[in-house]
């Protein structure tokens, strides 16, 4: 049997720069009826942790170090004795939120995540942070952008550790190259697909965010 995806939406703060904002965020699951994986430990470790179930949680894996996609992360890891996955350039976003704690294992780009018998493949695509990345799954058609590309644009590069010129880069060439069919689900609000996005680049690139 093919891995499946689940999804829930917690709610909590997003907090950078001395700002805190109210958000929705995407929790992915990733797996079948004995083992799963978990993207983005987003606010709600309880919600997550009955997501999971009796299931063997195999990691938890953060597309970055944004407090609002980590916040559930030490917790959960306690709860299920998962460890928790992150590239090493959103280590300084980590500690912002959990000083003295530090993720279990490195993400690094290239590597292969496997769950249920398919394949995730770890694309560092730094931009909205330095450490951000998006999980190809192409058994499923999919690919999970955490807060890189989005339906109608990419990611915010406003704020601290974010830069516009980078994010584009990342979006061109790791993301808008995969098939047009591929289904992008978000760290926030509904998904998209690659063939969607990918006419208006340049629109993005001329307004600027
Ligand atoms: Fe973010």
């Amino acid at each position: 049997m093919a891995a499946r995806i689940e999804h829930l939406v917690t709610s909590g703060e997003f907090t950078l720069d001395g700002g805190t904002w109210q958000v929705d965020n995407n929790v992915w699951l990733i797996g079948d009826d004995e083992e799963v994986l978990v993207v983005d430990p987003a606010h709600d470790p309880a919600a997550i942790a009955a997501a999971v179930g009796g299931r063997r949680l195999l990691a938890i894996v953060c597309t970055h170090g944004h407090n609002d996609h980590i916040n559930a992360a030490p917790e959960l890891a306690a709860r299920t004795g998962a460890p928790v996955l992150l590239h090493p350039e959103d280590a300084v976003l980590w500690q912002q939120t959990h000083p003295g704690v530090k993720p279990d294992a490195d993400l690094a780009d290239g590597e292969t995540l496997t769950v249920a018998g398919t394949e995730l493949t770890v694309l560092h695509t730094p931009g909205h942070s330095p450490g951000a990345v998006c999980l190809h799954a192409p058994g499923l058609g999919t690919v999970f952008s955490g807060d890189t590309l989005f339906a109608g644009g990419p990611g915010a590069t406003g704020r601290s550790f974010s830069d516009f010129p980078t994010i584009v880069r990342s979006i061109r060439e790791r993301l808008l190259t995969l098939p047009p069919e591929t289904v992008v689900r978000t760290g926030h609000g509904d998904p998209t697909t690659i063939g969607t996005e990918a006419p208006h680049l340049d629109e993005w690139i001329a307004r600027g965010h």
